[in-house]
């Protein structure tokens, strides 16, 4: 793949300009931390995404790949990292969707059993072609979506975060499987932050950042420590924006969260607490905590052990709106999916909290009037471009519907404020907007969980910092002062632990 560049509309570089060769017969590994646009390099090659500019050669051919059909007659595969079976048919009837083997015009259900048995062995495993696949665990549907692309002939396969999902013994077993296919002279590009692995299985190993790519390396010639540093680095400079403040009292205390889902530890004894005026880091490679850690907090996940104490108030089992009635308000990740009503209008999702305050009723009729004069202060407060509150939301570019997201949240917070990448995917402007108004909610004695992969952001914003790995807390530094990027960098990829955490890798 060369000079190949990718900007998403209406203006985020998602590849700014990448060149990447793959060998046949090799384990590649592409790291880089999350956004760096891996996934999206590897969708250009299988055809998903349509690059605005570079060009690919297949053994020294100029070719075009505009759909995965077309990446399918090279024989390219890829498996995402949101399974895509049809959860009522059977493993056979997945693995041989859309090139049954037919038998007297009629598809074959025999010989599809058959194919799959012999793709088992292939992988040496053995398997039920005819389970379904609701009943699989994670780990045996991503076995099939690999049989899949194995079925279609692929002999180039990509696998998105495979290990992302996994317990370790399915990871040493994927492991497993994946030399027997190198053995067989199967070419195969692993996504993974993840640097043992890259260690263990890869041969050559491509770090992307930021859109780039930092360089191919022989992995039995580079370090852990040098795949790290090549990964987080950047010129950190210390911010403009931070203040001298004295974190006050304890406000919201976590102690010992545990969380087991489909049989994999989420969350490991998690222990912390945040003080009035602290802005809370939380740094990780995406997947290790951070998304069941928020869900946690803010009552969409109930059956977990441990307790959380908001201003000594047990909100353990507490429903969503009881915890919001505490005073704990929530940007969500992914504010497509769970932030805004995308069917409504923009004073519909901006008022969302407010209607339920007496100071914007009358009687029992909302006050309309006020609570549209709040809506036009958000969107002028944060920028919000649009014609009219009354659009739908739809209609707004995904960084708009997140400003409004943001600014109702950010405004609703009477506590805590649990923010989990609240800047992803803005612009520039609109960061520093948002920056600025999470600054002021630490003056006015609040606290802020700020979950975030842009160390710069947690750099420019948060006194104290915490890092999850694998679901545990592997570090706490009380002043971010004291640990440069590069150690954070380490308790990320889960190189290092903090002495006296109590974790063990
Ligand atoms: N469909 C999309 N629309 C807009 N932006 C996107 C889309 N997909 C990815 N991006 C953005 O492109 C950048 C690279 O994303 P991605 O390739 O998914 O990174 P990675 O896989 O390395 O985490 C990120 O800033 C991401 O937010
Ligand atoms: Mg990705």
């Amino acid at each position: 793949m060369k000079d190949i560049r990718k900007v998403y509309y209406p203006d985020i570089v998602a590849i700014n300009n990448a060149t990447f060769s793959l060998a046949e017969g090799e384990i590649h590994a592409l790291a880089g931390e999350n956004g760096a646009g891996k996934t999206t390099l590897m969708k250009i090659l299988f055809g998903l995404e349509k690059a605005d500019k570079g060009e690919i050669y297949f053994n020294s051919e100029l070719i075009n790949i505009h759909s995965p059909v077309d990446a399918m007659k090279r024989r390219i595969g890829m498996v995402h990292q949101h399974f895509m079976l049809l959860e009522n048919l059977t493993i056979a009837d997945n693995i041989v969707l859309g090139i049954e083997p037919k038998r007297k015009g009629l598809y074959d259900y025999k010989k599809a059993c058959e194919i799959t048995r012999e793709l088992g062995t292939k992988f040496d495993m053995v398997i039920d072609p005819e389970k379904r696949i609701s009943q699989l665990t994670v780990g045996l549907k991503q076995k099939v979506e690999i049989m899949k692309v194995l079925a279609r002939d692929a002999r180039i396969i990509i696998l998105d975060e495979p290990t992302a999902v996994l317990t370790p013994q399915e990871t040493k077993e994927l492991f497993h499987q994946l030399m027997l296919l190198k053995k067989d002279n199967y070419t195969i590009i692993i996504i993974t932050h993840k640097l043992r692995e890259i260690k263990e299985i890869c041969d050559r190993v491509t770090i992307m950042k930021a859109g780039n790519i930092v360089g191919t390396y022989d992995v039995d010639k580079i370090s852990i420590d040098e795949i790290s540093k090549k990964m987080v680095g950047y010129d950190f400079e210390v911010s403009k924006l931070k203040s001298n403040v004295k974190p006050g009292k304890i406000i919201l205390d976590i102690k010992g969260l545990s969380l087991t889902i489909g049989g994999k530890k989420r969350l490991d004894n998690i222990s912390f607490s945040i003080r009035e005026k602290e802005i809370l880091g939380v740094v990780g490679v995406e997947g290790n905590g951070q998304k069941e850690l928020s869900q946690v907090l803010n009552g969409e996940i109930k059956n977990y052990d441990g307790d959380i104490v908001l201003d000594d108030f047990s909100l353990k089992g507490e429903s969503i709106l009881e915890i919001r009635k505490a005073g704990i308000s929530y940007i969500p990740e992914d504010r497509m999916v769970d932030g805004a009503n995308l069917n409504g209008s923009i004073y519909e999702s901006a008022i969302v909290l407010k209607s339920k305050e007496k100071e914007y009723q009358n009687g029992i009729f909302l006050n309309g009037r006020k609570l549209e004069e709040f809506t036009d202060s958000l969107i002028n407060d944060y920028g919000v471009k649009c014609n009219s509150k009354y659009d739908d939301v739809k209609s707004l570019s995904g960084g708009n519907i997140q400003k409004i997201v943001s600014a109702r949240e950010i405004v609703d917070a009477r506590r805590v404020l649990i923010a989990n990448q609240p800047t992803r995917g803005i612009d520039i402007g609109a960061v520093m907007t948002l920056h600025e108004k999470l600054k002021s909610l630490q003056s006015q004695d609040k606290g802020i969980l700020l979950i975030s992969s842009d160390l710069k952001e947690i750099y420019d914003l948060a006194e104290s910092v915490i890092v999850l790995y694998d679901g545990k807390v592997v570090a706490r530094i009380n002043n971010i002062k004291d640990v440069n990027e590069e150690q954070l960098g380490r308790y990320m990829l889960g190189i290092d632990v903090q002495e006296n955490m109590g974790a063990s890798l």
